[in-house]
């Protein structure tokens, strides 16, 4: 089973000058096109959140245009950027998404690896949570499968990226989750966003990773108390293979043309 992940796409009205007047919308259509003309197609895609910049029904409508020619089946949770009822609207088609939950999480049953998306969203704030409402949801949707291979997807990292500016923007509740993870070892992965950047870490006996984003990147700064800088590093997609001997490997995958001449001596 291929998964890919999507994230951060930040999708905003034409001309906004946020993100360094990156045109988000036109980064993400490329993405697409990316994912669709892959040979091997992935399963399913993962959308982890900041769908789009400012939570409108208008940038909604844009993210969905773009999103149109995908081919393989999308799932997506909210970030800090989107608005839940919004995004509840825009994506009235997508059945998995609960209709009469306040937060949109869900279980994805039918592939080799069962898929949970969590939300931890505080409705106006930056940063996250995992109140012990949604913790105990996971813990006995957990509970219902413990032998098969899990894969949960978040926005927010529950894990300590290092670089502080963001880390204080981080998840509360990430601590009580590592607890439910630690009793759950058929989680073979956390896979986050809402660093725009790729990190992984050991955590709780699982792998815990943030992907880069689709449209623009964050600077990486480890120093403590670094600044908030922006960076034109190029965008990618994430994907995680499953096999049923080896677990979940996960590959990062640049989109843009990266093709040159090939060298003519052999390579040793
Ligand atoms: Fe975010």
């Amino acid at each position: 089973m291929l998964i890919a992940q999507i994230t951060d796409m930040h999708v905003k009205r034409p001309g906004s000058p946020a993100l360094e007047g990156v045109d988000t919308a036109a980064c993400l259509e490329r993405c697409v096109a990316h994912i669709n003309a892959m040979e091997r197609q992935p399963e399913v895609v993962l959308a982890t959140g900041d769908l789009v910049a400012e939570g409108s029904a208008e940038e909604y409508a844009i993210l969905r245009r773009a999103l149109a020619p995908l081919r393989a089946p999308l799932y997506v949770i909210p970030g800090n950027h989107d608005d839940r009822d919004r995004l509840r609207e825009a994506f009235s088609d997508h059945d998995y998404l609960p209709k009469d939950s306040p937060f949109l999480h869900y279980v994805i049953e039918g592939y080799p690896v069962r898929l949970i998306a969590l939300d931890t969203v505080i409705p106006g704030e930056d940063g996250g949570r995992l109140c012990a409402e949604r913790l105990a949801w996971l813990e006995a949707r957990l509970a219902a499968a413990p032998d098969r291979p899990t894969v949960i997807f978040m926005h927010h990292p529950p894990f300590v990226t290092g670089m502080d500016h963001l880390d204080r923007i981080g998840c509360e509740g990430g601590a009580a989750l590592g607890a439910v993870i630690a009793r759950n070892p058929q989680v073979e992965r956390v896979l986050c966003g809402h660093i725009h950047r790729p990190i992984q870490v050991r955590w709780h006996g699982t792998i815990a990773s943030t992907g880069p984003s689709t449209g623009l990147q964050m600077a990486l700064e480890l120093r403590p108390d670094g600044p908030f800088r922006w960076s034109f590093e190029p965008p990618a997609c994430q994907l995680h293979l499953y096999r049923p001997e080896v677990g979940v490997i996960s590959h990062l995958s640049y989109i843009g043309d990266f093709d040159r001449p090939q060298p003519t001596t052999p390579m040793a």
